[in-house]
């Protein structure tokens, strides 16, 4: 096109060839635009997409003390059979020893508090805690059953989480999330 410009420029006006070579360049750049939306558009699931992209887990083998790893939307879910010692530990820290007093737990209200029982898969079942496996801090996977407090350690900063996923120590500003999940039957665990 630089050439045409050139040409233009050096005659004072555009040619009628020019003029065409122009308007053709135009049209293809607009038509270009026109269908490069709609496919963007289809690449990027909908929120009713997204909302069905949910998992069933069976959780049939996991004896207390034992943990698995499911991946759901792209991302690690721990989910664990807590121990009654790992439960106790974690209702015996005061509230206000907690760095993020809250929950943090989609099933609840945003403002419910970081009890023990408002972390895990509530009554009946609070031995079961259900929890994305990403750091708050930066995003890390913590490992398990690691740190100071027996709970979670995320090694990339030092980020120490307890029994019950709430963070107590390091850099990390929140509590492991717990996404949206239920239990389906005494064995199966439905994520999302
Ligand atoms: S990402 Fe976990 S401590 Fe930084």
């Amino acid at each position: 096109m630089s050439e045409h410009e050139t040409s233009s420029e050096t005659l004072g006006e555009p040619t009628r060839r020019d003029f065409l070579y122009l308007a053709t360049g135009m049209a293809g750049v607009v038509g270009a635009g026109a269908v490069a939306w709609p496919f963007i558009d289809q690449m990027r699931p909908d929120a009713s997409t997204l909302a069905l992209a949910s998992i069933e887990v069976d959780v049939s083998s996991l004896q207390p003390g034992m943990s698995l790893t499911a991946k759901w939307r792209g991302k690690p879910v721990f989910i664990r059979n807590r121990t009654d010692k790992e439960v106790e530990e974690a209702k015996a820290v005061a509230l206000a020893d907690l760095k993020d007093p809250v929950a943090r737990n989609a099933n609840l209200p945003a403002d419910a508090a970081a009890t023990d029982l408002d972390r895990s898969a509530g009554k009946d079942k609070e031995n079961w805690i259900v929890m994305i496996g990403s750091c708050t801090h930066l995003g890390c996977v913590p490992l398990g059953q690691a740190g100071d407090f027996g709970g979670w350690f995320c090694p990339c900063h030092g980020s120490h989480y307890d029994t019950a996923g709430r963070i107590r120590k390091g850099p990390a500003p929140e509590n492991l999330a717990v996404p949206t999940f239920a239990f389906t039957s005494d064995t199966v665990i439905k994520i999302g």
